[in-house]
């Protein structure tokens, strides 16, 4: 469902490059589960964003569900995007002057497809658990609460890939295995594909399989 293939990034601040990503090769198969590991600042965050389409890699293949991504340019790479990839954060960025239900609606309302946006959100937030603080704006939810309902908002637009960046660092110990039982199960019922960015050694060990980065290259793969 995922697949890289010799995926470079180079950034370049003040002058100087930084090789991030040296060639990054390894893939998710379809409605499988992989942990994506290693030390701050070896490239997690940036391979996500280069396989969310949020911007480009310098070098290499990007297939999601046969489609290279790196090929799509413009409203084409907008729209496949939103249809196929759901992003869950370390941080929940859920938008404080709106409830949860509108939080979750949001995705829907920006592509344009408002109508039944609301039942689905709510369906939605019933399957993370939290109807019942469908209209509570973020303030007023815990953590774990936030997270999930995030979680909600990331699958608004039915994708069929989830990439998830850190989405338990910012939880206790007790939320996050909540926040992983919860992914596990969204992934099962909606047939997803996951990636998760993961500090979490034992969350690790529960996913189908870990991709270690080190010095911009797939290090090693368990
Ligand atoms: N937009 C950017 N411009 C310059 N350097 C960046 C940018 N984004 C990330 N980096 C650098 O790229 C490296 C990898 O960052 P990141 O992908 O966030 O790592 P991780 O998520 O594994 O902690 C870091 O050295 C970081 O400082
Ligand atoms: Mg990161």
């Amino acid at each position: 469902m995922i697949t890289l293939e010799g995926v470079r990034k180079t950034y370049t601040s003040g002058g100087e490059s930084i090789h991030v990503l040296r060639g990054v090769s390894f893939c998710v198969e379809p409605g499988g589960v992989v942990a994506l590991m290693g030390p701050s600042g070896v490239g997690k965050s940036t391979l996500l964003h280069l396989i969310a389409g949020l911007d480009r890699p310098d070098g290499g293949r990007i297939e999601l569900g046969g489609m290279d991504v790196t090929a799509l340019k413009g409203t084409a790479r907008d729209h496949f995007r939103r249809r196929t990839v759901g992003v869950v954060y370390q941080f929940h960025f859920l938008l404080p002057e709106f409830t949860a239900l509108e939080n979750v609606m949001m995705p829907a309302v920006i592509a344009g497809e408002g109508r039944g946006a609301r039942a689905r959100a709510l369906a939605l937030l019933g399957e993370v658990g939290m109807a019942h603080r469908a209209g509570h704006t973020p303030a007023k939810l815990s953590g774990g609460e936030q997270q999930r309902a995030a979680i909600a908002r990331a699958l608004m637009n039915s994708p069929r890939v989830l990439l998830a960046d850190e989405p338990t660092g910012n939880l206790d110990e007790e939320s996050a295995a909540q926040a992983f039982a919860l992914l596990l199960s969204l992934k099962a019922a909606h047939g997803l594909t996951v990636l998760m960015a993961t500090h979490n050694v034992a969350l690790a060990a529960a996913c189908d399989r870990t991709v270690h980065l080190h010095e911009g290259r797939v290090e090693g793969q368990g």
